[in-house]
């Protein structure tokens, strides 16, 4: 994943996320029915179809064979998560901020689960993770320090000559109750985050079945539109 994917896609979810609540700002009634509006809710759609051909080239054999010869699955990948940005950005341009039936509502709110599950999944799980690896190596910093001071107190050890001037004639003022709070402050956090971790572990279960709600939706909301009528069809 490179750093310019990273950038550009978080750019995306965020200008989605501002996008999303504009009927506050914005309402368009007539823009989604309209030609214009229309092609952009097509050209959204389309997008959010096509990028089901990373998961397809993945799971199903033949395909993956002939496919991955060509094009690798890094960039399938790629294709997805950049189709599943900009398509909801077409979707919710397209609504013109006129969420009026349950079902568009309902649509939406799945969409941006789905972009939000899928964020996680690609980028934030593995924020996580470097933080938490972070933390692990200075906790095995500290019980190390915390280890070689109690060695040296119980007079197990000769005493270190980098300890040496704190522990000269003062055994008692060698700085270990202030380790043993920044140790424990340190397991309370890397355990917080671990819980995090777990939680966010989880996301491809929210993404994959808030896709298929969304599909769903999606295709009763198109079914809808083709039959109440597209008001710009003659
Ligand atoms: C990217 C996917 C799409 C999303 C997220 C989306 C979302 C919405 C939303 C929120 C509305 C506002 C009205 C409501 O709340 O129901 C709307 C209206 C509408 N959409 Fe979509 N849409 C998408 C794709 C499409 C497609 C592919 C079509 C083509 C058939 C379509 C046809 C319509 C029509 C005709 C309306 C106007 C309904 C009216 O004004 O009475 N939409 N859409
Ligand atoms: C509305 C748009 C999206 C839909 C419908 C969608 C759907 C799916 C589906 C069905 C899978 C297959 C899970 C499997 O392998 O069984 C998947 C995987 C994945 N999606 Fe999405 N996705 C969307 C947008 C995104 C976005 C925006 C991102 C990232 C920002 C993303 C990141 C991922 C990742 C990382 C995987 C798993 C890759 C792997 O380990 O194989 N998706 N998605």
């Amino acid at each position: 994943m490179s750093d310019k994917e990273r950038l550009t896609v978080g750019a995306l979810v965020t200008l989605l996320l501002f996008l999303a609540p504009g009927y506050l700002l914005h309402v368009s009634p007539r823009f989604a029915g309209s030609i214009g509006g229309g092609m952009l809710g097509i050209a959204g759609a389309i997008l959010l179809v096509l990028l089901l051909v990373y998961p397809l080239v993945k799971h199903v054999n033949w395909l993956n064979v002939r496919v991955t010869r060509r094009l690798p699955l890094r960039s399938l990948l790629a294709f997805h998560v950049y189709a599943g940005v900009v398509g909801p950005v077409l979707g919710i341009l397209h609504s013109g901020h006129n969420y009026q039936s349950p079902l568009g509502i309902a649509l939406v709110l799945a969409m941006l689960i789905v972009v939000l599950s899928g964020f996680v999944g690609r980028y934030y799980l593995a924020y996580v993770a470097i933080g938490l690896r972070q933390q692990e190596g200075t906790l095995a910093t500290l019980r190390e320090a915390y280890n070689r001071i109690a060695d040296t107190l119980a007079g197990r050890e000769a005493i270190p000559s980098d300890l040496a001037g704190k522990v000269a004639g003062a055994r008692g003022s060698i700085p270990i109750l202030p380790l043993v709070d920044t140790i424990a402050e340190l397991e309370y956090a890397i355990g917080a985050r671990e819980k995090v971790r777990q939680v966010l572990g989880r996301w491809m279960v929210v993404h994959v079945t808030a896709s298929i709600v969304m599909y769903f939706l999606l295709a009763l909301h198109i079914w809808s539109g083709l039959y109440y009528g597209l008001r710009w069809l003659p």
